[in-house]
């Protein structure tokens, strides 16, 4: 059988796709508008929304602290929205925990500082991206800078890249990884590119006892993501970028390679309504049907990406084997950066802006980028349509031959 194109899925899930868009009030109000920018921050569907004031208006109080009926009826919404975590990650341990952050970034520095910290010893090393989000390098580096402050000089090995697929390239890794590395990090989806970075692969390579870190920022709420086929020890994630409210995101860890994973300090009242948007976000995944949303998303990619190698002025970042048409290569997860050879990124977004059409163009907070390294972003959600692409290209398509 052969395997469907971009147009057979988008024709497949049209109208599944136009009942969900039809639950996000904010593109209800503003039709005129395309948001592409969902790598960014993602929009919220009506039913997140009602459970934070749902929340906020019945049973509202601190969690942990009280014994009167509101502040067990939070304490419990808060320990199943950790539950809640859990099976979303397909985890069936019952050793794993889930800790709640602020996002991503907060996430990953309490990795490094409150778990990694205290297990590296002098001459240890560990293997981190250097070229993907800078919330997954800078985090590595000042554990390095703060344990070189008490006389432990640890090494920050990058992870090798496979610049013609896009993904870590995991035939290098053997040659980085020695009796010395201790932890490694990984992205599962990139920021920039939108390629699925082949993590599993990763395993295979450094063997069962290196714990491993994964930055699901861009991965969680976008498709079906499994603890147990990745076999990661840490999955890190931000509610915002998977319809939850900002503020909040998690830390899952699986707390079998290395000692268990606790917070230190008083970290004092959570995000409680936050914790519950969590939840309630990714019941609506669920119930949307995850696998289906990526198959939307990686659609509209294919559309845009098509379209952009028509266009003679565009590069499209990252990964080129995937551009071709009939790429059997792995397409784009929900983001396709591109460059414009004559007309500067920074211009392009504000010509795209008024349009109404919404994306980001910028150096995109990668890591190893100077802030000068301009280029424009599309990021797509499930609530984002073809003609929203097509009208991206056409603005495109009438920059070709301009200059800024
Ligand atoms: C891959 C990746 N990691 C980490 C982050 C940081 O997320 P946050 O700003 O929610 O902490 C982002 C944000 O864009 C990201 O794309």
């Amino acid at each position: 059988m052969s395997t469907p194109t971009e147009t057979d899925v988008l024709g497949r899930l049209a109208s599944w796709q136009r009942a969900l868009r039809d639950q996000f009030p904010i593109l209800a109000r503003h039709p005129e508008m395309a948001y592409l920018d969902s790598a960014a921050t993602a929009q919220k569907p009506a039913a997140v929304l009602k459970a934070v004031t749902e929340f906020l208006t019945t049973i509202n109080a601190n969690v942990g602290r009280g014994s009167y009926p509101w502040a067990t009826a939070t304490t419990s919404r808060v320990e199943a929205a950790r539950e809640r975590i859990k099976a979303g990650l397909g985890d069936t341990g019952s050793d794993s925990t889930v800790e709640f952050v602020s996002g991503t970034s907060h996430g990953l520095r309490v990795v490094a500082q409150d778990w990694l910290a205290p297990q590296l010893g002098d001459g240890d090393e560990i293997i981190v991206p250097f070229g993907d989000h800078q919330a997954n390098l800078r985090p590595w580096q000042d554990l390095r800078d703060t344990l070189a402050q008490r006389g432990i000089r640890i090494q920050v090995v990058p992870m090798p890249v496979d610049i013609a697929s896009g993904d870590y390239d995991h035939r290098a890794l053997p040659s980085v990884v020695t009796a010395r590395t201790r932890f490694v990090a990984v992205t599962h989806v990139h920021h920039v590119f939108g390629a699925n970075m082949n993590v599993h692969r990763v395993r295979e390579v450094v063997g069962p006892d290196v714990p491993i870190c994964l930055d699901a920022a861009q991965s969680v709420g976008h498709g079906p993501l499994s603890v147990a086929e990745l076999d990661v020890d840490f999955v890190v994630f931000s509610g915002h970028k998977m319809m939850a409210a900002p503020g909040v995101g998690a830390v899952w860890a699986r707390n079998r390679r290395g000692p268990r994973f606790a917070m230190r300090g008083w970290s004092g009242t959570p995000n409680t309504a936050g914790i519950v948007s969590l939840a309630a976000a990714w019941d609506w995944l669920d119930r949307a049907g995850l696998a289906d949303i990526r198959a939307w998303n990686t659609a509209l990619c294919a559309r845009l990406t098509d379209g952009l190698s028509r266009c003679h002025d565009v590069r499209v970042l990252g990964c080129q084997d995937s551009l071709a048409l009939d790429s059997q290569v792995q397409r784009r997860e929900s983001i396709v950066t591109f460059r414009h050879e004559h007309v500067r990124a920074d211009d392009l977004g504000f010509v795209l802006a008024d349009e109404g059409i919404m994306v980001r163009a910028d150096s995109h907070c990668q890591a190893g980028r100077a802030s000068e390294d301009l280029a424009v972003r599309v990021s797509v959600h499930v609530y984002n349509t073809p003609e929203e692409i097509d009208r991206l290209l056409e603005v495109v398509r009438r920059c070709e031959g301009m200059r800024s």
